[in-house]
């Protein structure tokens, strides 16, 4: 249910540490994604090396590591997680969350995120019966930190009592519990088809004609979808991007193949078009290879390709919603996207503004307005994945209104 979903660890100094290494083999296992925090203390007992390797993501240690910061700062690091967790949690990491300290990443991390944070502490018993700890463990929790454990046991400094990090199982099962709960699943119970990259329209068995979408934003969107809980049906053209986790994907080339998709993956409750179709096609695509024989080239005859967008909002009974489709513009971007919004019958277009000082086909970042009937909604630049969950939270709020 949570795939998609993406965790950032923190991985604070305690022997507990070597369980976060099962702990992110689980969650990769569900799909989740983890990128991992290591403090000083936490790299006395676990390796950066074998956090990176379970979690297949660099793992950050240094605050003022000046191309971490020129990567990905802090700021980013700790916003671009569903979920913050620290495990273990030391007295020590406890005490600066509760002062709101910020001397070194983690802790600059953890007062900087929007996210909520979940805590499963691990210290020696005296140190968590101590009223300094308990009293922190006290101010986090009205400040609405969630905390996992810790169990009483057998500790590994030889005493007996409460302490133990709550084992990998546990914290997996409160970290699923906690994307299970509705505020998290703003999409469950809702079916999203999405279309995405390019198509390709043979001219004969080995050649086509194409173009260079890269489905970078329509894979995003899917996956942003899942993220937020619809069933989503991801129907792409060739690309190079793998299938975002929890999302089927129904790999087709032609416009025609993308049609007939769209129409057998109906009924949907929303469906986004952000495949760059090929508006032609060739008429009689060869059946064998075709040769130079040394005369002239060959004449293409090209026809229109069905219009997948505009079939979907005409699709009568079965018209999902909310159809949301893409404009790729350079000039007069929202009054070209209003004219589209009207001649395709959509409810919404994401205009993207492709003129060079924004953004590129094929980049990473967008510029775009959400145009709707009731007006247009002006987005700063953003990631593509930015956008994908943005768009994603409003697909989010429209459906709960119609339902
Ligand atoms: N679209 C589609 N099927 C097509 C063509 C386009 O579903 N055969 C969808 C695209 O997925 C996108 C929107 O329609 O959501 C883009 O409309 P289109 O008419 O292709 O406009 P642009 O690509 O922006 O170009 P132009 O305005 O120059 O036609």
């Amino acid at each position: 249910m949570p795939a998609g979903k993406r965790i950032l660890l923190i991985v604070a100094g305690g022997i507990a540490a070597y369980k976060v290494l099962e702990l992110i083999r689980r969650l990769r296992e569900r799909g989740i994604s983890v990128r991992s925090v290591l403090t000083r203390g936490g790299a006395e007992f676990v390796t950066a090396l074998s956090l990176q390797a379970l979690s297949e993501n660099k793992v950050y240690t240094d605050l003022f590591s000046l191309t971490d910061e020129s990567e990905m700062g802090h700021i980013r690091l700790s916003r671009e997680a569903d979920l913050v967790v620290v495990a273990p949690a030391s007295a020590d990491i406890l005490a600066k969350m509760a002062a709101g300290l910020a001397d070194d990443l983690a802790a600059t991390a953890l007062l900087a995120t929007d996210k909520p944070v979940m805590v499963a502490p691990a210290m020696n018993t005296q140190m968590w019966a101590h009223a300094a700890t308990q009293a922190n463990i006290a101010t986090l929790k009205s400040r609405g930190i969630l905390t996992i454990g810790p169990n009483a046991g057998d500790l590994a400094c030889g005493e007996v009592g409460a302490g133990r990090m709550s084992e990998p199982h546990e914290i997996l099962a409160a970290i699923e519990a906690f994307f299970a709960s509705p505020a998290q699943q703003p999409l469950a119970g809702f079916k999203a088809l999405v279309t995405s990259g390019p198509t390709h329209e043979a001219i004969d068995p080995v050649r086509y004609i194409a173009n260079r979408s890269s489905g970078k934003q329509g894979h995003a969107i899917a996956a942003a979808l899942a993220r937020l809980g619809a069933s989503t049906t991801l129907i792409s053209g060739p690309t190079r991007l793998s299938n975002p986790p929890g999302v089927s994907l129904v790999a087709v080339e032609s416009a025609r193949e993308m049609l007939t998709a769209c129409q057998a993956a109906l009924p949907a409750d929303v469906a986004v078009c952000a495949a760059a179709v090929a508006d032609w096609r060739v008429a009689s695509p060869a059946n064998g290879k075709l040769k130079k024989k040394g005369g002239k080239p060959p004449a293409l005859e090209l026809v229109e390709n069905p219009d997948i967008l505009a079939a979907l909002s005409a699709a009568g009974n079965a018209r999902p919603r909310l159809v949301v489709g893409f404009a790729a513009e350079t000039d007069q971007v929202v009054e070209n996207a209003k004219a589209k919004l009207k001649r395709k019958g959509c409810d919404w277009i994401v205009a993207n503004d492709v003129s060079s000082a924004t953004g590129t086909f094929g980049g990473d970042s967008n510029t775009v307005h959400l145009v709707s009937q009731s007006g247009v909604e002006d987005w700063p630049p953003m990631s593509k994945d930015e956008v994908a969950l943005r768009l994603a939270r409003r697909i989010g709020e429209q459906l709960a209104a119609l339902r």
